[in-house]
């Protein structure tokens, strides 16, 4: 084996303590540290309260702690130029350059990218004042779909049935500027028909690899009701994907993005990832791409690989994806999220989390943290998603069973939950 790594893992939430304990199996693992982690995270890595999105802060810690690989796991600092003032420093970054992820931090960017290279997506208009917006809005049906263009952490997407409710969208981000200046520019486009299905797609811009495939559930309510969230639960793989849907997607989407991104020269080193829907008749077209890996997808994703997670970074940082050895996923896995009682909308007082180490003790599970604070030895729920609670099993039946058994043994005030995650797979 190759020399072993300083590994610094960037950011707090349930995604990243799934990259932790996928670094935590490396066999080129020596020092892992977190910036800032989570009391999950501090089980397995040497955290620090730092700022992320402050590449100089960073480049100070990778110096002071001898890092030889920084792995970013959310979409601020990478946004914000951090994997750039960190290579610029001399350091492997697992993450785009800042170039690169303009692919999420701007829709009309993104949109752009896609019309420019012919990769298959929603017709769009992009509209800056509300009579652009109206002009856009007129060229579509119900329902209609109003996206800010900035970065809005899963806030800037409306989906409206009436041409009412998707000017009053378009009021809200325009005049009110409800979500800042994420919202000075929107994305007006047609609404695609289908089921979603999201894949990530592992590059270094000359070659890519597909972790499993793996379904969200966006919506907080079971049977898909409620508002939209950051994702309520997940499984992975997605049974429901032929061969021929895959062939398709790598042949339509995946591969004319991934030439994309060479074709514009970008430094693009880490995740693509690629929010696909299908069409009743198998057509894949581009929802959204995002610059790193999804939550919760992650945490069914990173405990099916079954390769090295650090030698697989490590490879990607140096551009050579091609020389590093992929392993099938063997294995199924399903989480189910527990949030706070105000999740998405409002704000929950701190409560005690109870149950976590019988959860834990589930054959096959693993409760990652994602909104959650120390304090007087005890775990509290700080708010938002509090906790992942994901099960690997040798069949998806097996996984769902061990998680909600998990989910069980858990409890803070408020605990919200889904107990229908994979329905797409069992109720047939
Ligand atoms: P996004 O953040 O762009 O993936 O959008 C959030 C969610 O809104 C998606 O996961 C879809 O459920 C829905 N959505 C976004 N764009 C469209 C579209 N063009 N047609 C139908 N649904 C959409
Ligand atoms: N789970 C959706 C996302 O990470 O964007």
């Amino acid at each position: 084996m190759s020399e072993k790594l300083n590994v610094l893992v960037l950011g707090s939430g349930g995604r990243e303590h799934a990259i932790i304990e996928a670094c935590s199996r490396s066999l080129r693992l020596n020092k892992l540290f977190a910036i800032p982690g989570n009391p999950g995270i501090a089980a397995k890595a040497e955290c620090f309260r730092l700022n992320a999105e402050d590449g100089a802060a960073v480049v100070d810690f990778c110096k002071e702690h001898a890092v030889d690989l920084v792995i970013v796991g959310p979409e601020a600092p990478l946004a914000a130029g951090v994997a750039d003032v960190i290579r610029a420093a001399g350091v492997a970054v697992f993450g785009p350059s800042k170039a690169g992820a303009m692919l999420e931090a701007s829709k009309e960017f993104s949109k752009n990218f896609m019309a420019r290279h012919h990769v298959p997506t929603a017709k769009f208009f992009v509209c800056r004042t509300v009579d652009e917006a109206e002009k856009a809005l007129a060229q579509f049906e119900p329902p209609y779909i109003v996206k800010a263009s900035g970065l809005a952490a899963g806030k800037g997407v409306f989906v409206e049935p009436t041409l009412e409710g998707a000017r009053s969208a378009v009021q809200q981000l325009l005049v009110e500027k409800k979500l800042g200046s994420a919202g000075d520019t929107l994305v007006i486009e047609e609404a695609l028909p289908g089921r979603e299905l999201s894949l990530m797609v592992i590059t270094d811009t000359k070659d890519f690899r597909l972790l499993s495939t793996s379904q969200d559930h966006k919506r907080l309510k079971d049977g898909d009701e409620g508002p939209n969230t950051g994702g309520m639960g997940a499984y992975a793989p997605a049974p429901w994907v032929s061969d021929d849907l895959m062939t398709r997607a790598l042949r339509e989407v995946i591969e004319p993005s991934v030439a994309a991104l060479r074709a514009e020269g970008l430094d693009y080193r880490g995740v693509l990832y690629v929010g696909l829907m299908i069409a009743p008749d198998g057509t894949p077209k581009v929802l959204e791409y995002n610059v790193r890996l999804g939550d919760p997808e992650t945490e069914v994703l990173l405990p099916l690989f079954e390769g090295d997670w650090v030698d697989l970074c490590w490879h990607v940082a140096h551009g050579d994806l091609a020389s590093f050895e992929w392993k099938k996923e063997t294995q199924c896995s399903l989480c189910v999220i527990c949030a706070s009682g105000g999740y998405p909308t409002g704000k929950s007082a701190p409560a005690a989390i109870s149950g976590l180490e019988a959860a834990n003790a589930v054959e096959g599970v693993t409760v990652y943290h994602c909104g959650t604070a120390a304090q007087n030895g005890a775990v509290m729920a700080t708010g938002g998603r509090v906790l992942c609670v994901s099960a690997v099993a040798p069949s998806l039946e097996q996984a769902k069973a061990r998680a909600y058994e998990a989910v069980s043994k858990i409890s803070f005030d408020g605990m919200q939950y889904r107990r229908d995650i994979g329905h797409q797979v069992f109720d047939k």
